[in-house]
């Protein structure tokens, strides 16, 4: 038997997540959960559609009630980042509806994996683990998993190298706050930097602050561009969930409640934590030179801001 995995939300975040999860060994059932069933109904039978190109998980429209004894449950309802508007700008929109669907999951799932995608993402761990008393390791946001994720993306075209080879992070807020880790990015045994030399690719200051542009300001693009962003995020959710439903202990740069960091305290920000099917790890503090210091103590800071004005 298979694990059971719930999505709430089947805008085009949760359906996207819920089409890659379809097709993901080791997933038995896919609930989806929304306000409006019918679109969950909807998304829920054209993903089995899918199902004659190989995809296998059961994927139903359903209710709270129905994701006892969901491993993982993934939050993706609430509004989206709008043009000109921060993810941070989404804290009152978005908390409103989140004490009423975490209430409903915890009350049907109570044992579960709680994955966040609703921005601002880096909060919302900590309105579970501060309002609800769900274990830090169990609440977790989606973070710069996608950040990480675009920022090996832009090396890789410059650099003509497979995004699996480069190891490098985005750290801290998933937002205009976020760390890229420069000093430890490492491809093929060495700083990203000397790699690039090697490679007849240099990357001075200047491209390199034009490629953390590029990094930080992806969502507005794309939104600008389609709408919304979903694939992206999406795939970052399936990819977590994997990681839980396979228990990989693999190591990802999520978001989880820390009640200090670098001296910030009651933050939510990413850093390499350990995924298993417990859950994520307590968060793990890579080498940082000394602006990445300041800059994740800054961003930290922004954070926990922000989580106390949520949690007032
Ligand atoms: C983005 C959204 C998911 O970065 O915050 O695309």
């Amino acid at each position: 038997m298979g694990a059971r995995i719930g999505i709430i939300g089947a805008g085009q975040v949760g359906a996207a997540a819920g089409y890659l999860l379809s097709a993901m060994p080791g997933i038995s059932d896919i609930v989806l959960v929304d306000t409006n069933p019918a679109r969950a109904a909807g998304e829920a039978a054209d993903i089995a559609h899918a199902a004659a190109f190989g995809t296998s998980a059961r994927v139903v429209e359903g209710s709270y009630a129905d994701l006892a004894g969901a491993a993982v449950v993934v939050i993706t309802a609430g509004a989206s980042l709008q043009p000109g508007q921060t993810r941070l700008q989404l804290l009152h929109q978005n908390l409103h509806i989140m004490d009423g669907i975490l209430a409903q999951v915890l009350k049907a799932a109570p044992d579960t994996v709680l994955l966040f995608a609703t921005n601002p993402v880096d909060v919302m761990p900590a309105i579970a683990v501060q309002r609800f008393g769900v274990a830090p390791g169990r609440a977790i946001g989606t973070g710069c998993t996608l950040d990480s994720i675009r920022f090996r993306d832009r090396l890789a075209q410059h650099l003509d190298v497979a995004p699996a080879s480069i190891h490098a992070y985005v750290l801290g807020e998933h937002g205009d706050s976020s760390v890229v880790h420069w000093s430890n990015a490492l491809i093929a045994g060495m700083p990203v930097l000397e790699f690039a030399v090697q490679r007849g690719r240099p990357i001075d200051a200047a491209l390199q602050q034009q490629m953390e542009h590029d990094v930080r300001t992806a969502a507005y693009r794309i939104k600008a561009g389609k709408g919304v962003s979903n694939f992206g995020i999406g795939g970052c959710i399936a990819r977590l969930v994997k990681a839980m439903v396979e228990d990989e202990s693999s190591i990802h740069p999520v978001s989880t409640f820390m009640p200090q960091l670098l001296g910030v305290a009651n933050t939510c920000v990413s850093l390499p934590h350990v995924i298993s099917s417990r859950g994520a790890s307590a968060p793990l503090m890579p080498q940082l030179d000394a602006a990445e210091t300041v800059a994740l103590r800054a961003s930290a800071a922004t954070l926990a801001a922000v989580i106390d004005d949520g949690l007032k």
